[in-house]
């Protein structure tokens, strides 16, 4: 634990610029909390060391033994409706508790839950606002659910909204997004004639990837968000999405380009993993294997006569 009572004005300045690479921008609470230690104490003495639930649960308001252990109080969660669809508020089936104060093992059951019960994308997108079990709601401005078109026969997904798409609620308006939409435009398409989601509705910290927990938390939703949007075509974007959304462990490097079947309700979906226009900007050479993938999708989509 760092004492930040002996940091000079230099060393507290360096600390920040440190906090800033590493994509701390959120404060949470004045004092520290330090989990590695928390975890050790519960390897070391479970029955002295608090439950998953507590760990996870708003901090009981007195708690004063040492400082460093006191949970961090979560910030008020804001709550805006998404930009890009308006319909009358759906109530959180009755069974859906406050998952911040489950374990991931129950938040994982309600987001199951809560993705079963809608029935239409609006419903679905309530029903996603009012969850809270995954912790990237808490730093995220907004839901970033979708955009195009709700009956497009192709869906895309990507990883997870950037700080453009957390400041205007939709996914993919940055600059990796309007590189998507040139790679659209090459094949003939654009955003009338596909749809957009992320498999994390919300911005992760300092654009940072989705944990694998995360993900695991957000993907009943996005499943679920497939099956009401039943495309004929799905298009992944980058590793977080295809290794989520087809169960694989392979790098996109190998991944992409290659036609994979998406289980669907009682049907497969045709799957194509593809490099994500925000590493194309990065490694502009890599544009070839896109622009070879993109071929392929156009193909596909004109044989099956779907746009
Ligand atoms: N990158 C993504 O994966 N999704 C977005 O919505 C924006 C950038």
């Amino acid at each position: 634990m760092i004492d930040l009572t002996a940091l000079d004005r230099d060393g507290a300045a360096a600390l920040l610029r440190f906090y800033r690479d590493i994509g701390v921008e959120t404060l949470v609470a004045e004092t520290p909390f330090d989990r590695f230690a928390q975890s050790e104490a519960e390897r070391l003495s479970p029955r002295e060391a608090p439950a998953l639930d507590e760990v996870f649960a708003p901090p009981a308001p007195p708690a004063p033994p040492p400082a460093a252990r006191q949970p961090a109080p979560r910030p008020p969660m804001e709550r805006k409706p998404a930009l890009n669809k308006a319909s009358a508020p759906v109530a959180p089936a009755p069974s859906a508790r406050p998952a911040a104060a489950m374990s991931h093992d129950a938040a994982t059951a309600s987001a199951r839950e809560q993705a079963a019960g809608a029935r239409t994308l609006d419903e679905l997108r309530e029903r996603l606002a009012a969850f809270d079990g995954c912790a990237l709601k808490v730093s995220a401005t907004q839901l970033v659910f979708a955009d195009g078109a709700p009956d497009a026969r192709i869906m895309i997904i990507g990883e997870g909204p950037g700080a453009d798409e957390d400041r205007i609620g939709r996914p993919f308006v940055g600059r990796a997004g309007q590189l998507l939409d040139k790679m659209l435009a090459a094949i003939d398409l654009d955003r009338t004639k596909v749809y957009i989601a992320n498999v994390a509705p919300w911005r992760p910290p300092g654009n940072r990837t989705p944990t694998p927990q995360e993900l695991a938390l957000c993907l009943p939703f996005v499943q679920r968000q497939i099956e009401l949007v039943s495309p004929d075509f799905l298009v992944l974007l980058g590793a977080s999405a295809a290794q989520t959304l087809l169960g694989e462990r392979e790098g996109i490097m190998r991944l992409r380009g290659h036609w994979r079947d998406y289980l669907c309700e009682n049907r497969t979906i045709r799957a194509l993993p593809m490099l994500h226009p925000a590493y194309l900007l990065r490694a502009p050479l890599a544009k070839a294997q896109a622009w070879r993938d993109l071929r392929a999708l156009k193909k596909a989509i004109d044989h099956a006569g779907v746009v």
